[in-house]
């Protein structure tokens, strides 16, 4: 594998053989746990989290994951308000600083950039958890190993992306990570206010990558190896009232699941809110809890990676 020494975009992932490997790290990291079998090979390594919004997965996968592999953990996990930049430190500062006491820095930010402005200056590997409406890397690895996981492929996959694909930062790092594998096609379904930014459909085109965009669910949900369903992100709207008229736009209910191929995924990055309907759950395609816990296992392969 190529030794990486930052995760800021997926865009750094050009290689399906290094994601392969990590995958299979990933795997590894499952079964030594499920079988109480995991060593510490990140014993006396400090992890630091630094959180300038919120987050349940992110936060708590890579804290879990640096413990489970025996390190340590030190977060701020709301560092908005409750770190020195409440006193007007910089984010290139408070990098700076934990630096000096962590091994790694995973960062989530409001501003898009601030993870690759952080990169710039820290001597220790800095992690993209998220910055505002740029990307989630750690997150598309994860999307990745599930749709890998189950459907035993990457290749020849028809993908319908639905939601907030202006926003949606996940979506923005799961896009690079298609183009890797040959035959992908891929649907954008979003209402007219929510397109993906024409930087990433820019980017789809230059690869060559088959996408048509749309509104509407029917018609293109029946045709789908995996319908990945994102929310509409209330935070990045100005006003109430803009969210409001787009909020539940596609609602995924039992009906609407059932529409999709038997071997279909239904996948979401969580939280959701309204889009999938609780009684999906149930529902055999239903891959979202799942796709949250190999984001543990992925973010211990790429600790390991990055630290041991
Ligand atoms: N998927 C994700 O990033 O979830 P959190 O916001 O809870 O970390």
């Amino acid at each position: 594998m190529e030794k990486l020494k930052h995760v800021i975009s997926s865009r750094q992932f050009k290689d399906p053989g290094f994601l392969l490997s990590l995958f299979e790290s990933a795997h590894q990291m499952e079964r030594d746990d499920v079988f109480h079998a995991l060593t510490d090979p990140l014993r006396g390594r400090i992890l630091a989290t630094l959180f300038f919004e919120p987050s349940t997965r992110t936060r708590f996968s890579f804290e879990a994951a640096m413990q489970k592999l025996g390190g340590g953990v030190l977060t701020s996990e709301n560092a908005k308000a409750n770190s020195s930049a409440t006193k007007g430190e910089t984010i290139s500062d408070t990098v700076r600083i934990v630096s000096g006491y962590a091994d790694a820095i995973a960062i989530r930010h409001y501003e898009q950039g601030a993870a690759e402005a952080a990169a710039r200056i820290s001597p220790v590997p800095i992690i993209n958890a998220g910055d505002g409406v740029g990307e989630h890397p750690t997150q598309a690895l994860a999307d990745i190993y599930t749709i890998k996981k189950e459907l035993g492929r990457l290749s020849g996959l028809r993908v319908a992306l639905v939601g907030d694909l202006l926003n949606g930062r996940t979506i923005h790092s799961l896009l690079p990570l298609l183009c890797l594998y040959p035959g992908v096609t891929i649907d954008l379904l979003s209402p007219a206010q929510l397109r993906l930014p024409p930087l990433y459909r820019e980017f789809l085109a230059e690869r060559g990558v088959a996408f048509h965009e749309g509104e509407r669910l029917e018609g293109v949900i029946e045709q789908a190896d995996v319908a990945y369903i994102t929310r509409v992100q209330s935070e990045r709207f100005v006003s109430r009232q803009e969210y409001d008229a787009v909020k539940d736009v596609y609602i995924i209910d039992a009906e609407t699941a059932n529409r999709l191929k038997p071997e279909a995924i239904i996948m979401h990055p969580l939280p959701r809110v309204n889009e999938i309907s609780p009684e999906v759950d149930a529902n055999t395609r239903a891959a979202y809890f799942k796709q949250a816990k190999n984001s543990l296992y992925i973010r211990m392969a790429l600790l390991k990676h990055l630290l041991a």
